[in-house]
């Protein structure tokens, strides 16, 4: 039996990692570091640090995991994302067979909490599934959403009233009728500015706890123009962005 240690290393300042987090980090005989192609280098740099900073025994082994592309998502998005996982678990596989030995424990660090908008633990299940003797255990990291609420001191929910958290591609369809706060990953295309505006406020932050931060919040209708401005600008001087928001009607705080 093999063991993996699904370990959340927030999503991007070391400081955020737990203290859990880090005994796991250090259970770990070898650390498997994602490189996907959408996340930069600075990234990857961070997952580094991350290790150099908080293992304690010197000669700790990191292996390099390539994440392979995502095809368009086209009209069937399920599909594709269905494929692309298949691919990453075969991936995983070989890689837990070749890079452990039986009875040793590996650990993979993912992006903030792996219970929010990542498939590694999906993955895991997929890879299980296939036959590897396999177990594993998950180490929860503070969310880009957590940092974002607390940076603008905010509550995500109103009193007594839900929560949705969604993607980009969704909110591009409209703001939901039924909601009063929506939390907003994986928009590539600026949904917010697509929604009716009237009546919703907004609060925006990318690379949240990173030193190149950045926040802004205020009416939708006023707010829409400038962060699409300071994101434009943001991301073509990094050469890439993460953004995370929430939309909340003005009635509720
Ligand atoms: C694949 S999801 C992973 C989310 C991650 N599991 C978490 O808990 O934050 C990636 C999305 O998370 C958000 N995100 C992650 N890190 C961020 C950061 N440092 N600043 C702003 N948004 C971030 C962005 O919306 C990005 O498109």
């Amino acid at each position: 039996m093999r063991n993996i240690l699904i370990i959340g290393i927030g999503a991007g300042n070391p400081d955020h990692m737990t203290v859990e987090a880090i005994a796991a980090l250090n259970r770990a005989d070898v650390l498997f570091i994602p490189d996907k192609g959408e996340e930069k280098a600075a990234l990857r740099h961070l997952r580094e640090t991350i290790c150099a900073r908080f293992i304690r025994a010197p000669g700790y082994r990191t292996v390099p995991v390539a994440i392979p592309c995502r095809a368009e998502a086209g009209n069937d998005y399920q599909g594709v994302v269905d494929d692309w996982h298949a691919r990453i678990s075969e991936s995983y596989r070989a890689l837990f067979e070749t890079e452990l030995a039986e009875g040793q424990t590996g650990a993979l660090l993912v992006w903030g909490d792996p219970a929010l908008y990542d498939s590694t633990l999906r993955i895991m299940e997929r890879v299980a599934a296939s036959g590897l003797a396999l177990d594993w255990q998950v180490y929860p990291g503070i969310s880009s959403v957590q940092v974002l609420a607390a940076r603008h001191r905010i509550p995500l929910n109103g009193i007594g009233t839900p929560i949705l958290f969604t993607t980009g591609r969704r909110l591009g369809r409209g703001f939901p009728a039924d909601q009063d706060s929506v939390v907003v990953m994986l928009d590539g295309e600026q949904a917010f500015a697509k929604v009716d505006p009237a009546g919703l406020e907004i609060f925006w932050g990318a690379y949240l706890g990173m030193p190149d931060e950045l926040l802004l919040a205020g009416p939708l209708a006023e707010m829409a123009p400038r962060i699409a401005e300071v994101r434009a600008e943001a991301r073509a001087r990094h050469g890439w962005i993460m953004d995370t928001y929430l939309l909340r009607r003005r009635t509720v705080a």
